[in-house]
């Protein structure tokens, strides 16, 4: 196959497929993933045959975070060993130890440990630094301090490895870290990691194996969580979320829904505050079903600038959303002028092509999206040059995301038209077939 048509293919395929990512590549965030690394502190392979390691969980993703019920680490032991002692993590199971004698009591003697972070307010002599947290992980850009969580382990009964000189313990295998969508990859031996002591030293660690988790929406695949619903000011109609977005009333799969001015049911009994599963969603019932919708209308249309409103609406009435975050993609995001109520920062800069920025609450403010509200903003943004149009659905995102979370489209023959007729019959097909013509047509002069 030629080069030409090679390239072809990968455009096509780019362009007009879904818009799911068939791997694990995400071109929103390239190099995001969470890396789990092993230091280890003390290793006595002679008398005890223990070893101490602090394992640390890092949130390297830029707008992915990790929500309650939080990150579940396991892993499945190479020979024998136990953990006789943990701080600011628990095993859930401490397991069957009878095999270890001398009336000793391990924490936890399972082939295939599952560590839970423990939770805020934990006694501070079981703590160490970034544990506690109830397993939850910012995402990079709204919050680098609480992006990394921590746990110590005494690690006793290993085996050593063959080719670590008998000196190193053999590598446990199989991690996962709980959350759907991710998978992580075998552990490997990196350099020993340094780590600051006080403000002039640092130590470095005896040995680090380090592991790689990465997300894809792929492996996620199941029920959508939010849908995007369109308006402006020179129609008067709203496009809706498309039907059944996320599940159709009534059908097995959607989740349970109150209509109209009910009052939300008191929650269930039992299912406190405390509780680590999350409540089942109780969604408003709705044509689209979704949990979260968010509404995009275009309000004012000035000389040189142009003015977009956006809606988050959480219809779930159990759940609250700590942390959100939206990503959204449009070609004029690179002239955002100015924005009111929430953060921001452009996601995808490469060059010129400055097409999406995440946004989030402000802290104390609207950083939590409460159950059945909404947190809004506005921006004003600069009409690009030969580029701005209210046709053909150029005003609208091109993608939208909540919580990492891509959103459900109306379709794009559905888009608000021009008041004038004329306009809009240009418009209407232009925006699906647009992108892909474009490089159809430059391929052909190629
Ligand atoms: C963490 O975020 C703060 C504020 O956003 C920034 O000033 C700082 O450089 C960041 N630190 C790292 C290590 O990225
Ligand atoms: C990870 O390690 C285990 C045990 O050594 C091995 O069976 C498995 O094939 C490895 N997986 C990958 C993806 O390399
Ligand atoms: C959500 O937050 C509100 C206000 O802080 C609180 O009353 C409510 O119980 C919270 N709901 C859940 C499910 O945590
Ligand atoms: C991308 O857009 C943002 C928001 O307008 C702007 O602050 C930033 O400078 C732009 N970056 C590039 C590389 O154009």
């Amino acid at each position: 196959m030629g080069m030409g048509r090679f390239v072809f293919v990968l455009l096509v395929f780019s362009c007009c497929s879904s818009s799911r990512f068939a791997d694990a590549y995400d071109p929103m965030d390239p190099n995001g993933d969470i890396t789990i690394d092993w230091d280890f502190q003390s290793l006595d392979v002679k008398a005890a045959n223990t070893y101490t390691v602090m394992v640390s969980i890092h949130n390297r993703q830029l707008y992915r975070h990790i929500e309650r019920p939080g990150w579940r680490l396991s892993w499945s032991w190479a020979g024998k060993e136990v953990i006789w002692d943990t701080r600011g993590a628990e095993a859930t199971e401490q397991g069957e130890c009878s095999r270890v004698g001398g009336g000793s009591r391990p924490h936890c003697c399972q082939k295939r440990p599952v560590m839970v972070d423990l939770p805020p307010g934990t006694p501070f002599n079981q703590q160490v630094a970034n544990c506690c947290r109830g397993g939850v992980l910012s995402s990079l850009t709204q919050n680098n301090l609480t992006s990394t969580a921590a746990f110590q382990m005494v690690v006793g009964e290993y085996a050593a490895a063959r080719d670590g000189g008998g000196k190193e313990p053999e590598m446990p295998w199989g991690f996962d870290i709980g959350v759907p969508g991710y998978s992580c990859s075998n552990a490997t031996k990196v350099p020993p990691t340094r780590s600051k002591v006080d403000r002039n030293r640092h130590v470095q660690v005896l040995l680090t194996w380090r592991v790689t988790c990465s997300y894809s929406q792929y492996r996620e695949a199941g029920v959508q969580s939010c849908c995007v619903s369109l308006s402006t000011f020179y129609s008067s109609g709203i496009v809706p979320c498309p039907r059944c977005s996320c599940g159709c009333q009534g059908s097995p799969t959607s989740p349970q829904c109150v209509s109209g001015g009910e009052p939300a049911p008191p929650p269930p009994a039992g299912g406190g505050d405390d509780d680590d599963e999350p409540a089942a969603p109780l969604v408003r019932c709705s044509e689209h079903m979704c949990p979260i919708r968010v509404h995009w209308h275009v309000k004012v249309n000035y000389r040189r600038y142009w003015r977009v409103k956006v809606t988050v609406s959480n219809y779930n009435l159990v759940r609250n959303y700590s942390d959100w975050n939206l990503v959204l993609q449009h070609p004029n995001l690179r002239s955002l002028t100015q924005l009111f109520s929430f953060n921001y920062k452009p996601l995808v800069e490469y060059g010129t092509y400055n097409d999406t920025g995440m946004f989030w609450g402000i802290r104390y403010y609207n950083e939590m999206l409460l159950q059945d509200g909404n947190v809004q903003t506005e921006m004003i943004l600069e009409k690009s040059e030969g580029e701005f149009t209210f046709s053909g659905g150029w005003a609208f995102p091109r993608r939208v995301y909540f919580d990492g979370h891509e959103c459900v489209m109306p379709p794009a023959d559905q888009y608000p038209a021009l008041p004038n007729g004329a306009a809009a019959t240009r418009g209407q097909s232009s925006l699906a077939a647009g992108a892909c013509m474009v490089l159809l047509s430059f391929l052909a002069l190629v």
